[in-house]
């Protein structure tokens, strides 16, 4: 008989953005039940240095862990780049991130093998990103850019005003002489902008880890005999955040287009 692990899968962010990837796994993994946490108190994450960000990320895993996850994703980019390896290290479950995802994704469909890479301060200053794609192409050519602003206009629900539009000018205009034909949208709140992204970045294909990230799950669930083998329409949510659980309802509505339940723990 084939074995069917029901434990549910951990995934984390230091807010809201996460609920992206959350998404996709439900879209895309309806057997699969989520466990998120939202570190609401701490974030943003997106300037923090790396010892305060593994230390953060410790936490959250061992929380994740109480809740008898199979494996975890850490969802959030800047996370991903300074805690992954350590993470990875110190757990006994699988943990995947969704920088290789990404850089995977990027480098399979980039013709000129020019790209470029966007997220907070922290994460484009860690060169996660780049290190990433040379190690998988060591001819890539790679250009990154912090764009700060992004993640305060999504939360604030500014997805398509021209405010946003004139920003990603700003931000993006350096990648037009780079000749870059691929951007990898290296944060957990920037699938929220493609629109914008797309009008500014015109011909240039856009990469978001959400998608990119349930194809690594799935591959680690197999490898390690963890995939569930229910059979329904959409899995269970359970959100837990550690401040503020009003606060993600109401923006979590915006990436997920639904109600979820929320509760607060103190790690
Ligand atoms: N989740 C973060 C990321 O993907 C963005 C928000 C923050 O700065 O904490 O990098």
């Amino acid at each position: 008989m084939i074995n069917s692990d029901n434990r549910p899968i951990g995934i984390f962010d230091s807010g809201v953005g996460g609920l992206t990837v959350a998404k996709s796994v439900l879209r895309n993994l309806p057997e699969e039940d989520i466990i998120y946490f939202g570190d609401t108190a701490r974030v943003p994450y997106g300037n923090k240095s790396r010892g305060t960000v593994v230390r953060f990320a410790t936490e959250i895993m061992d929380f994740l862990c109480k809740k008898n996850v199979k494996m975890v994703v850490v969802a959030c980019n800047t996370a991903s780049s300074l805690s992954l390896n350590y993470l990875k290290k110190n757990y006994n479950v699988p943990v995947v991130g969704v920088i290789s995802p990404g850089v995977k994704e990027a480098l399979r469909i980039s013709d000129s093998k020019r790209i470029g890479v966007i997220g907070t301060k922290s994460t484009v200053g860690s060169g996660a990103y780049e290190k990433n794609l040379l190690k998988l192409d060591a001819k890539c050519i790679v250009f990154s850019k912090a764009c700060p602003l992004f993640v305060p206009l999504v939360e604030n629900k500014h997805l398509n005003d021209k405010i946003t539009v004139e920003i990603a000018k700003n931000y993006l205009k350096g990648f037009e002489k780079n000749k870059i034909d691929t951007l990898i949208l290296g944060c957990t709140h920037y699938p929220l902008l493609k629109n914008v992204l797309a009008k500014v970045m015109k011909g240039v294909k856009l990469v978001d880890s959400p998608s990119a990230v349930v194809k690594e799950m799935k591959s680690v669930m197999i490898g390690n005999e963890l995939v569930s083998r229910r059979k329904r329409v959409q899995g269970n949510l359970k959100c837990y955040v550690s401040d503020d659980p009003e606060g993600f309802r109401n923006i979590a509505g915006i990436f997920l287009k639904k109600t979820i339940k929320v509760s607060k723990v103190v790690l």
